[in-house]
This record gives C-alpha cells, structure tokens and sequence, in this order.
C-alpha cells in the first residue's frame, strides 16, 4: 500500500535489476514512488530483469523507466540523471546499491582488478551522488549505501570490504556536507543475502554452505531498512551505517557449523 511519504516522489536505484537492488526497487514502488532503475548491461539478462523490475512497478501504479549506465563513467552517470530529470522532473532518493568486484586475495589483485574496485565502487558512487546532488537539494531527500560486513571485518577474498569501509565514511561526510540542504545519508550495512555476487562469494569460500539459514538475510529484508532509512524516520540515523545481519557478526569466533 502506497505511504504519503513516497507517493509521487521519484526514486533511483543504482543496480536495480537483480538481487538486493531488484528488492529495493520494488519496495520503494510498492509505497509509491516512481523508479529510475539503473543496471549496467545495455543488453541482454540485465536489461530483461531491469524492464521486468519496471512492468512490475508499472503495474503497480508508479512509473518506471530501466536505464543502463555504468556508473564507474562519469558522462553514463551525468546523462543517466538528466534522462531521470526529463522523465520525472525531480528526484527525492538515491540508493547506491551497484556493486562490482574480483572475489580474490589482495596480493593476486591485477591492476585492472584494482581499476574496477575503485571506479565501480567507490568513484561511481561518489559520480553518482555529485550528479544527483543538484536535484535532491532542490526539495531535500535522502541518499542510502549498501555497504557489507567487509566493511569491518576480515575476508581473505573481499577486497571490495576496504571501498565500503571508504564509502561508510564518505556516508558520515556527505551526512555533514549536504544535511543543512535538507537531505538524508545513510547506509545500510547487510549480513549475507543469497543474491548472484553470493553465488560467486560461495564458490570461492564453500565453507560458507554450512552457515544455518536463519544466519542469512533476504533481498526484502535489506529493502525493508532501505524503506526506512528513506523515509522520514531516516533522518534519526544521519550519517550512520546500520547493521543488518541477523547477529551473524556477533558470533564471528563461533565455528561455522553446528549450531
Ligand atoms: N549479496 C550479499 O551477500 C551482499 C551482502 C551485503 C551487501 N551487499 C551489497 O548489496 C549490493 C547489491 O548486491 P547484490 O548481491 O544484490 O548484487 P548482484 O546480484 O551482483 O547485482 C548487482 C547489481 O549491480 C549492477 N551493477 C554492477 N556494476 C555496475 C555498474 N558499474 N554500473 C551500474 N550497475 C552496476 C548490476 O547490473 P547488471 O545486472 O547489468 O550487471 C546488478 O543490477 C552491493 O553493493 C553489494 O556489495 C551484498
């Protein structure tokens, strides 16, 4: 059922047509707020998914439109948010989801690996918010990460934990930067959740498999706290990053199996 909150307002998901994305997407327009949704394949599965994520808001009411950017290049941003302008007119919520890395140790990282894990996640979403900027401060808005535990914990094969333990600060600037224009900045900062990156992750790291079920957190889960955290209640947690990982890094120094 649509909110008063969201109704009418626009919102851009970056990274929109699977997983956590594709839950967030479709939160956001299930409480009524038309969608930009932003995948980075122009063609093909992604392209698919991202205009499925679109009908299915579509036919819930909101207007949707699926544009593919990759939003490691900085023109692909700036002409993705001027096509969200002319469609919409304004833009109230931006949630930096997209996310793109090698799963590997650091020693064995290429430098074209290191370019990737940079530009896609930390430059992007930084292009990301320095185009959005001009349009969410015209009425205020809210700007939500999805960061993960690398954040703040150790993971031979996740060198993508130092970019969001970066954009978790840059999260606590953009907080103090941009707060008196009347805009939100969060994160979220979730377990694991059984998306395609966790299929990768999972092959790396197979002893994953033996994590109990009720460790792992759902796509719909995350959108839930994305819901909130841009929406008005948001405000409260300005600048912070909370943690959703049904207590998996409270028991970091249990064994992984049996209980
Ligand atoms: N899965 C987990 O366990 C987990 C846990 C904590 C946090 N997270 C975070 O949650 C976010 C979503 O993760 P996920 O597991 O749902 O990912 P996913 O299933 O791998 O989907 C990634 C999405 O990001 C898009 N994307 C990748 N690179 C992009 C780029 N350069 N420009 C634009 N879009 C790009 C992909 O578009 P295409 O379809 O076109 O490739 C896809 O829509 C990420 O930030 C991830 O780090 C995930």
């Amino acid at each position: 059922m649509p909110d008063a909150h969201f109704r009418g307002k626009v919102a851009l998901i970056t990274g929109g047509s699977r997983g956590i994305g594709a839950a967030v997407a479709r939160r956001l327009a299930r409480a009524g707020a038309h969608l930009v949704v932003n995948h980075r394949e122009a063609k093909g599965r992604s392209a698919e998914l991202a205009e499925g994520v679109c009908r299915e808001a579509a036919a819930g009411g909101v207007r949707a439109v699926a544009v593919a950017a990759d939003i490691s290049q900085k023109e692909a941003v700036a002409s993705m948010l001027a096509r969200a302008e002319r469609e919409f007119g304004r833009l109230d919520v931006l949630v930096l989801n997209a996310a793109r890395a090698p799963f590997k140790p650091w020693e064995k990282l290429l430098e074209r690996d290191l370019r990737l894990l940079v530009e896609t996640n930390f430059l992007g979403n930084v292009f990301c918010m320095q185009a959005a900027l001009p349009l969410l401060a015209r009425q205020g808005g809210a700007v939500v990460f999805v960061s993960s535990l690398g954040s703040r914990f150790f993971n031979p094969d996740y060198p993508l934990g130092a970019m969001k333990a970066a954009m978790e600060a840059a999260v606590k600037h953009w907080a103090e930067s941009f707060g008196e224009r009347g805009i939100t900045v969060s994160a979220v900062c979730a377990g694991l959740v059984k998306t395609d990156s966790f299929k990768t992750l999972r092959m790396v790291q197979p002893e994953l498999e033996k994590l109990p079920e009720r460790l792992f957190v759902t796509p719909e889960e995350v959108a839930e706290v994305v819901w909130f955290l841009a929406g008005p209640a948001g405000g409260v947690f300005q600048g912070q990053t909370l943690v959703a990982d049904r207590g998996l890094s409270n028991r970091l120094l249990r064994p992984l199996e049996g209980s």
